[in-house]
């Protein structure tokens, strides 16, 4: 690696040039090829607009908005913008953060501060709910209530209702849900919180900019915003569906008086007096200016358009899906993910990566089987996807199960940073070569989750190492 810290500085285009040269290693972001991480809405021109708005206001810092208004002002016209889409009223509030799990976090604290008398404050969330909300009650020390869903891997509100206690602080669901991408029965599920009184938060980080204009275009999803009663907040990432560049969510609150626990203010120190609605305090205003400019050049009319190609490159993979023997749908492709089942399902992404089609391996959970994800974005051509999908079962039938080629009889305290390396080392993945991840995945999924936490964690403490330099 080179050095980030040379004796002499290196010309602007020598370094651009080797920033060109690392971001050859990475998978495609744009091509609609890779179905996930990224959102590409193949648009002509946005990537430049967004990046000379970034540039514009890279260095503003969002501290302090008496400084730099604006920041200010672009931050309130983002959440106008998002309420409006949001079945907000002119009552509703929100912040920007800086991305999904940001604005969960944003969304518990809240929750968890309009209670302070409680000594073991609850959330309670359907199994299907983000990881995010589970990093959120870590963080925060709030004891994280999961409840199994019911038909159609959507929450069950009775279920639900039935884990609901006198320290329940928030009840939350998805719309829709990251792994199926199915939407969970809001509006019953707003209702037994507000009966008892509790905050419900809706999960609309990942669909949350794309739902409405499925709606509009037709979509059977039910309501699922503020429009809802017994909503009190809402979380959609700009940087998914709304195609901005990363490092962008809003959390939307019904009202202020529930906005008013989420910020952190501290006056007892010698220093200015940090008043703070996200976690972050210094924030540079790139990623809002971007978002801004994202929105503004593509509108109203041209979300519904992306929405349209979308549906109907999701409506293309679910035939094909449905189609090929050997493989299934896991879950109904009523938005934007396309969820599929098969024999050998990590070796069939194996062989679909080697055709080009970068899909994401999701592990067996209980009696959910392990899948193959994909998130559809409005660049998708399916073109090709049939064939390659037949001849990607056909080599995976030819393949067989991939073999796992250590076996673990471990418990997560038995993993040390060696164990991992040497692990690494006989799995293969010593050279950074993760393009047949098969074995990798087997081992993994036949791990119980928290040996497969403490494996994976120290595989990404291994990758973290300072960079030996090469000049
Ligand atoms: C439903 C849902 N919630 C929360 C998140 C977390 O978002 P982020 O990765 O931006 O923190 C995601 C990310 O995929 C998501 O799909």
């Amino acid at each position: 690696m080179v050095d980030a810290l040379p004796g002499t500085g290196v010309p602007a285009e020598q370094i651009l040039e080797e920033l060109r040269a690392l971001r050859r290693a990475d998978l495609p972001t744009h091509g609609g090829r890779l179905f996930a991480y990224v959102y590409d809405p193949a648009l002509d021109g946005l990537d430049e607009l967004a990046e000379a708005a970034h540039a514009i206001s890279a260095h503003v810092n969002g501290l302090d908005p008496t400084a730099f208004p604006s920041l200010l002002a672009m931050e309130n016209a983002l959440v106008a913008a998002a309420a409006r889409l949001l079945g907000g009223d002119d009552q509703a509030v929100g912040s920007v953060t800086s991305g999904g799990t940001e604005s969960l976090i944003l969304a518990v604290k809240a929750a968890r501060d309009s209670r302070p008398e409680l000594t073991t404050p609850r959330l309670v969330v359907p199994s299907t709910a983000h990881a995010a909300f589970a990093k959120a009650a870590h963080y925060l020390r709030v004891a994280l209530d999961v409840v199994p869903v019911g038909a159609g891997l959507r929450a069950d509100p009775s279920a639900m209702a039935a884990a609901i206690t006198g320290d329940t602080v928030l009840v939350a669901g998805s719309a829709p849900s990251y792994a199926h991408g199915v939407v969970d029965p809001i509006p019953e599920l707003a209702a037994v919180a507000a009966e008892r009184g509790v905050r419900f938060h809706v999960d609309a980080c990942f669909g949350g900019w794309v739902l409405p204009f499925l709606r509009r275009l037709g979509a059977e999803l039910p309501p699922f915003d503020l429009s809802v009663p017994g909503v009190t907040s809402i979380s959609v990432d700009l940087h998914k569906y709304a195609y901005a560049p990363k490092g962008v969510s809003i959390l939307l609150h019904r009202t202020e008086r529930l906005r008013l626990p989420q910020y952190f203010a501290y006056a007892g120190w010698p220093g200015y007096t940090m008043v703070n609605p996200i976690v972050s305090s210094t924030r540079s205003g790139g990623p809002i200016a971007a978002a801004l400019a994202t929105l503004r050049h593509i509108g109203d009319d041209g979300y519904l358009e992306l929405a349209r190609r979308t549906r109907e490159a999701v409506t293309t993979l679910s035939a094909a899906v449905e189609k090929t023997d050997g493989v299934r749908l896991f879950a109904p492709p009523e938005t934007t993910v396309v969820c599929i089942t098969a024999e050998n399902v990590f070796v069939l992404a194996d062989e679909l990566a080697a055709r080009g089609w970068h899909t994401q391996p999701q592990m067996s959970f209980g009696d959910i089987p392990a899948t193959i994800h994909l998130t559809v974005t409005a660049s998708v051509d399916p073109t090709g996807f049939a064939a390659d999908l037949a001849e990607a079962v056909a080599a995976t039938a030819t393949r067989g199960p991939a073999a796992p080629t250590v076996s673990l009889s471990l418990t997560p305290d038995m993993v040390t940073p060696d164990l991992v390396a040497g692990l690494a080392e006989g799995l293969g993945l010593g050279g950074g070569d993760f393009s047949r991840m098969a074995a990798v995945n087997e081992l993994l999924d036949a791990a119980p989750p928290a040996l497969r936490e403490a494996l994976l964690t120290g595989f990404l403490s291994l990758l973290q190492r300072p960079a030996t330099t090469t000049e």
